[in-house]
């Protein structure tokens, strides 16, 4: 993909991460060989200013049957989604008779579950056929279905109109935008709302997060460049407002061009810093590219010393921002002896690339580990409160983003 998804004009690459597996390509020994690996660059339109992947792998092949992400496998997201559950039934459902939830991209059904438990209408749409499964159990009606244009038409037929459309982290996912974009026109109903959220690019670029860009995240929007691609398919940006999920996200409410509610100020206020920020700037990208070389040498270089000095190292959630963190900077085994994580599906498998050995966190005990990577830097609140004995047994984590830091 050397032309941009959005408006077609040619695109020019910022950052060259060079050849990397997939962000959740977690596998076995007898995979090494075989391992998948692709060309990581991430590029933006001089012309809409879009930040996407030069390429992306099919998404069959990152969203399948054992893609191993679950949004329930954080505390802090199942009360995150509650509360937007919550703020989506007053903000776009109060006056709505028997209204029809749709929720694009519902993994295990973490958030529908708050509309299914309250005997709303719903239904979730999920590729990933392990997640789906997941959320079915769990009561939420799953049809396992990737998000386009074609899909929307069909869920018309079938269901009728969407008086609320939910998307958390998935617009991001989408090659296929337009598509997707126009699949919002057809689905939502003429006075119904869309509620999306996504890592927001502002926060990457402050806080230096390169580890957002990954063959999942196709895309890492600005308000600026959403702002256009609903324009230019009759559907209006209401509302925006950052949120810290995902290390910094931004959540859109959506539109039919003209309906109520009137677009809020926050969006042109938005717009008015991100103009500020340089989004259309070459000279931006160019910045934030030094600042990632710089980082990333930072914290291998942190990593070399203590190891020099004796220290046992470890990570902590192999989240698969990290496979960009750790396969940019060529961090393996030899500096970090194991990863710790929750998710089943990872464990006793290795890390994409680097080949670290993930675990069950029942191994993350003591005799700890002098120093901890923390690989979901975006969660340090709730795992530092969960794992506040490492800390007690003389432990201390270091933080790669925002900034290299070792705590306490
Ligand atoms: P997240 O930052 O959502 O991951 P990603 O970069 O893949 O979007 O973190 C989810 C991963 O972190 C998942 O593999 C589970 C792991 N994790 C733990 O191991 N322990 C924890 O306490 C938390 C919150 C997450």
């Amino acid at each position: 993909m050397k032309s941009c998804r959005i408006c077609d004009s040619p695109l020019t690459i910022f950052l060259d991460l060079g050849m990397m597996p997939r962000g959740n390509g977690f596998l076995t020994p007898d995979e090494f060989a075989h391992e998948f690996k692709f060309p990581l660059a991430a590029a933006f339109c001089a012309s809409c200013t879009a930040v996407q992947l030069i390429e992306q792998p099919p998404a069959e092949s990152i969203f399948h049957e054992t893609y191993p992400f679950f949004t329930g496998s954080s505390v802090r997201m199942k009360t995150h989604f509650k509360e937007l559950a919550g703020e989506i039934k007053v903000r776009s459902l109060a006056d709505k008779n028997n209204p029809l939830v749709i929720e694009i991209g519902s993994n295990d059904g973490t958030l529908l579950k708050n509309f299914a438990e309250a005997g709303y209408r719903h239904l979730g749409l999920e590729p990933a056929a392990g997640a789906a499964v997941q959320a079915r159990a769990a009561g939420v009606t799953t049809e396992i279905a990737f998000f386009n244009e074609e899909i929307a038409s069909e869920i018309l037929r079938t269901h009728g109109p969407a008086d609320a459309l939910i998307g958390a982290n998935v617009f991001c996912h989408i090659d296929s935008i337009r598509s997707a974009a126009q699949g919002v026109k057809r689905l939502l109903n003429s006075s119904g709302a869309a509620t999306f959220e996504d890592p927001y690019f502002i926060d990457m670029l402050e806080k230096t997060a390169y580890d957002q860009i990954y063959d999942e995240h196709v895309f890492i929007f600005s308000v600026t460049v959403l702002d256009n691609l609903f324009k230019s398919c009759g559907l209006e940006l209401k509302d925006v407002k950052r949120i810290p999920t995902h290390g910094g996200s931004i959540r859109y409410w959506v539109g039919h061009a003209g309906s109520a509610p009137l677009r809020s100020q926050s969006v042109d206020a938005i717009l008015r810093e991100e103009e500020g920020q340089g989004v259309g700037q070459l000279e931006t990208y160019q910045k934030f590219q030094e600042k990632v070389k710089t980082a990333s040498r930072d914290l291998k270089a942190l990593l070399e010393k203590l190891k020099n000095e004796g220290a046992r190292l470890a990570g902590y959630a192999a989240t698969s921002k990290s496979t960009t963190l750790l396969n940019f900077a060529g961090i393996g085994p030899e500096l970090i002896a194991f990863i710790s994580d929750t998710t089943d599906f990872k464990q006793g498998k290795f890390s994409p690339g680097m080949h670290i050995p993930v675990v069950s966190p029942e191994k993350f005990r003591p005799p700890y580990p002098d120093y901890v990577l923390l690989l979901a830097w975006n969660h340090v609140e709730e795992i530092m409160e969960k794992e506040k004995d490492f800390v007690k047994k003389g432990g201390r984590w270091i933080l790669p983003v925002p900034r290299l830091e070792i705590k306490p």
